[in-house]
């Protein structure tokens, strides 16, 4: 009798320890675990944000890369939505900024020099002529320093100390990124920054996205909405002309909802200076706020990704450059336009742009602004 009543509590502890497993799934939260140790023998960190619905975000120190986004399509299941390696010795090799953050400079320098208060600076230039996110060690290959915040939403902090002349710019910058995932199925994005001399700003993430899951297939047949009434055309080296024109009858009017397939390769100078799609967009917006800046839409699964932020631009790039020599997470090949950017931003080379948005930042101020990713499904 005994026996049988202890038999039988065990049981129901065990039982209910399952259900609690099986209801619950991955507890949310932040998680950390090893990801791998740089050549000089810092280790660097895998965070995995967590929330009640089950999407998850993974983030590394180094670079600050987001590593993976697991998010649902229309029937439930989930599928990691960004380009990315397993390890990381695919992030130490070459890759084109998968998942990172990008500074100081996100986005093109012309000529790798511009001037402020009558000093002129010269950056590395490390794309053709110019100089491309943040040069040759940018943001995206050095270590931050993590921080778990402790919200109730899952939170990391990464913060880096650029110091004074690094990578060629001015002032000793100090850096704050904290991603913030909610259970909106949202990931926050929140930058941060001071200096203690006059100096130029830029920063962005460079996730790669592929929302019928990474690997899997081209970006064609996504459907883009951008809400830009004006995009800045570029010369042969990216670098804008500083024309603000009018996407009116030109395969960059994403205003209506567009395959991104559907034009990419007409015979437009634009499109052919690209390769495709990489340009800076003019976002329309009514005062200075948040706004939504691009919708995505994937038929097939029915993800959804909109970009909400606060800044003046964002760069629409297509995976140009990809061309299926990077073996990406579990081996899988990445080819031609396998994946799409949408990097908020000030607009490129904005330095040497007066008529631009100022991309300066002088002592006193604080350099702050959002970035959301928000990923829904549409019937
Ligand atoms: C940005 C640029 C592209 C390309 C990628 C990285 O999106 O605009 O031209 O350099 O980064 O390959």
């Amino acid at each position: 009798m005994k026996y049988t009543k202890v038999f039988l509590c065990l049981l129901a502890f065990l039982l209910s320890l399952t259900v609690e497993a099986g209801a619950a799934g991955p507890k949310p939260g932040i998680k950390r675990s090893t990801f791998g140790k740089m050549s000089d023998g810092q280790t660097i960190d895998l965070y995995t944000l967590t929330n009640k619905n089950g999407m998850q975000v993974g983030i590394i120190n180094y670079g600050g890369r987001v590593v993976s986004i697991r998010v649902p399509d229309r029937q439930g299941q989930m599928a990691d939505v960004v380009l990315g390696f397993d390890n990381l010795d695919g992030y130490l090799g070459n890759n084109p900024y998968f998942g990172a953050i990008v500074g100081r400079y996100a986005n093109r320098i012309a000529k790798g020099r511009f001037t402020l208060d009558s000093v002129e600076y010269k950056l590395a230039q490390n794309d053709g002529p110019n100089s491309l996110h943040g040069g040759v060690k940018g943001f995206d290959k050095v270590v931050w320093k993590a921080t778990e915040l402790a919200k109730q939403n899952s939170a990391l902090e990464l913060a880096y100390l650029s110091k004074d002349g690094e990578e060629g710019y001015p002032g000793n910058l100090s850096v704050k990124v904290t991603y913030t995932l909610s259970d909106d199925n949202e990931l926050w994005i929140d930058y941060h920054a001071t200096t203690d001399k006059d100096t130029v700003l830029n920063l962005s993430n460079h996730s790669y996205f592929n929302l019928a899951g990474e690997g899997n297939g081209d970006i064609l047949q996504h459907v883009m909405m951008i809400a830009a009434s004006r995009f800045t055309p570029v010369d042969a080296t990216l670098i804008p002309t500083g024309e603000l024109r009018n996407v009116e009858g030109t395969p960059f009017d994403f205003r209506q909802p567009t395959a991104i397939g559907a034009r990419i390769n007409n015979d437009d100078e634009q499109l052919k200076l690209g390769r495709g799609y990489d340009h800076n967009f003019v976002l329309d917006r009514k005062g200075s706020g948040m706004t939504l800046a691009a919708r995505v839409v994937e038929p097939k699964s029915g993800r959804v990704l909109e970009v909400k932020t606060d800044q003046p631009g964002i760069q629409f790039y297509t995976g140009n450059f990809l061309d299926g020599t990077i073996h990406g997470k579990g081996g899988k090949v990445y080819g031609h336009r396998f994946a799409f950017c949408l990097e908020t931003q000030h607009f490129p080379d904005s330095p040497n742009r007066p008529s631009f948005p100022s991309s300066e930042l002088k002592p006193g101020e604080t350099y702050h602004y959002i970035t959301v990713f928000r990923f829904s499904t549409a019937p």
